[in-house]
């Protein structure tokens, strides 16, 4: 069964934008959050002109209370249940790790995991509450192995799997699975402004990691760690 009440963190573009639209459709609840409004409206009226319903809610992975706020603002638009949670907003940059200021550092970690960590801790009551509910973490390869000029990069995707894999354990009685999904390159405005040369059309589609998460989430794929390739 595919689910109906989801939550998906930088839903405004790229990946998120993607696994919006991917679940959109009459009886789906969807509340897509990130920092910039336009974005999300847009793609709220995107899900609604395909049929689903669905709310923005502003949010800064950076501050507790935003994510507070938001995560509440889902479970109300659910009454009370959330069956479907994806943890996809994240931040990236390439720089040698001497050029890494305390400010990047902090950033990185902030966006890439301890938002994750924070808005998942937040939606677990509503989680629990759902008959067969799942968490999704958008990883990366910057999870599995090392990049050079990724070094904070890695180490945030690299914490996102422990924590993922720590969650699965500790959630396996409640009905609550956990799913990493391990996108390659993949064209959206992460790389823009990134001192990297790049050939953009050689890359994966947003729809491509979009279609794994659809998978995963109605049973289709039943590992826990996931390729986009392969
Ligand atoms: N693209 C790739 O090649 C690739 C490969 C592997 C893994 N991934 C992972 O896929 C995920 C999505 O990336 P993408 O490529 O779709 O990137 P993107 O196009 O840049 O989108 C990132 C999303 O995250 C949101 N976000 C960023 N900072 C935030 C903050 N402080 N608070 C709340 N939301 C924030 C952005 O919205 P706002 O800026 O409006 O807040 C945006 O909606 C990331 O976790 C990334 O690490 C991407």
């Amino acid at each position: 069964m595919s689910p109906t009440r989801i939550l998906i963190t930088g839903g405004g573009r790229g990946i998120g934008r993607a696994i919006a639209l991917r679940f959109a459709e009459p009886g789906v609840k969807i509340c897509v959050a990130a920092r910039t409004s336009a974005e999300l409206d847009k793609v709220v009226e995107e899900i609604e002109a395909k049929g689903g319903e669905a709310i923005a809610a502003q949010c800064n992975l950076r501050d507790h209370g935003s994510i507070e706020a938001a995560v509440f603002r889902a479970v109300d638009f659910f009454d009370g249940e959330m069956d479907l949670l994806v943890n996809n907003a994240g931040i990236f940059d390439v720089k040698p790790l001497e050029e890494c200021d305390p400010e990047f550092i902090q950033r990185h970690l902030e966006v890439n995991l301890i938002g994750a960590m924070q808005v998942t801790q937040e939606a677990l009551a509503a989680l629990r509450e759902a008959s067969n509910a799942r968490v999704v973490m958008i990883n990366s390869t910057a999870g599995q192995q090392g990049y050079p000029g990724s070094t904070v990069y890695c180490a945030t995707k690299y914490g996102l799997r422990g924590f993922a894999d720590a969650l699965r354990l500790e959630l396996q009685d409640d009905g609550v699975q956990v799913t990493t999904i391990y996108p390659d390159s993949t064209d959206t405005t992460i790389f823009d402004g990134v001192d990297l040369e790049l050939d953009r059309s050689a890359m994966d589609k947003p729809e491509d990691v979009a279609e794994v998460v659809w998978r995963c989430a109605t049973g289709a794929e039943t590992r826990t760690d996931v390729p986009v390739r392969g």
